[in-house]
């Protein structure tokens, strides 16, 4: 029997959680089920993608095998504590930031059957990650059924509740710094006169050759960086012109800023 998925909150990472699942063809659109506060605007968005609209939170969660929490962190425990009813005995997927899962024992209690985890916006494209916590209240079955599920759409790495949310960090916040470098170095070419069109299929294509080269091969990063870089070459001056202006420390830095924001909340 096909597993019928409830999404609490439709916005933009639910969204792009169903993108990827309708298109890898893990879920049907008619076993997906949505809710959000605002109905005109989930009308629409369900129309476009043919799945059900739901009128509220308990419809969809009343009306699917298996439950995503879509909200903001700070949404999170109204939206649960209002449906714990419902949500008793089923596997809930929470995708909600901060949100792990002593935080959802101290909402719901104990009995409930829920994973914690940081997905990131690749999925819509059957390429993401998701962080998920290691210490959950799933049943082995549901995990098996959520790892078949959400294994479609992301790469599912496990950390410890002292991880988890640095493990958010790479995965959730890291695509805007990839952005950032497409952006960058497509602006370095067109500076040199390459047109903005051709820059953004050759760039991202790079990094993605890159990322799977070294992941398929097992190479360290530093072993492929040096095999481009010939002695007295072009490459290696690009390099040189990076450690210059602290590319490196950079991203390092913009990790280190973040988790200090994160330890403030
Ligand atoms: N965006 C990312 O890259 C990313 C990455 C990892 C994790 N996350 C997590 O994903 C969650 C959602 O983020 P987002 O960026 O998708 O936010 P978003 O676009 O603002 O979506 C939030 C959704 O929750 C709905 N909602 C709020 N209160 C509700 C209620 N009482 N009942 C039903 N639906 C309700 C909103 O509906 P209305 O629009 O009608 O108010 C909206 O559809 C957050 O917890 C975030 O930490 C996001």
């Amino acid at each position: 029997m096909s597993t019928r998925i409830g999404f609490i909150g439709f916005g933009n990472m639910a969204g792009a959680i169903c993108d990827g699942l309708l298109l890898s063809g893990a879920i049907a659109p008619s076993d997906i089920y949505a809710c959000a506060r605002d109905t005109v605007k989930l009308q629409a968005k369900c129309a476009d993608r043919g799945i059900n609209a739901c009128s509220d939170a308990a419809e969809a969660a009343r009306s699917a095998d298996m439950i995503v929490i879509g909200v903001l962190p700070e949404q999170v425990r109204d939206v649960v504590t209002a449906i714990a009813g419902v949500l008793k005995g089923k596997p809930v997927i929470s995708i909600a930031a901060g949100i792990d899962y002593e935080r959802y024992v101290s909402y719901l209690g104990e009995g409930f059957n829920h994973i914690s985890t940081i997905p990131n916006t690749p999925v819509a494209v059957g390429e993401g990650i998701i962080v998920a916590e290691s210490k959950h209240s799933l049943t082995a079955e549901q995990l098996k059924l959520f790892e078949g599920i959400f294994g479609q759409i992301a790469k599912i790495e496990y950390f410890s509740p002292d991880l988890l949310s640095l493990g958010g960090t790479g995965a959730g916040c890291a695509p805007a710094f990839a952005d950032v470098f497409i952006e960058a170095l497509a602006d370095g070419l067109v500076k040199h006169g390459m047109s903005r069109a051709q820059a953004y299929v050759i760039v991202p294509q790079m990094l993605i050759g890159t990322a799977k080269y070294m992941m398929e091969s097992g190479k360290h990063p530093g072993e492929l960086k040096d095999a481009v870089c010939s002695p007295g070459g072009t490459t290696i001056v690009g390099i040189s012109a990076l450690e210059e202006t602290g590319f490196r420390h950079s991203v390092i830095h913009a990790v280190d800023k973040i988790m200090e924001k994160k330890h403030s909340m």
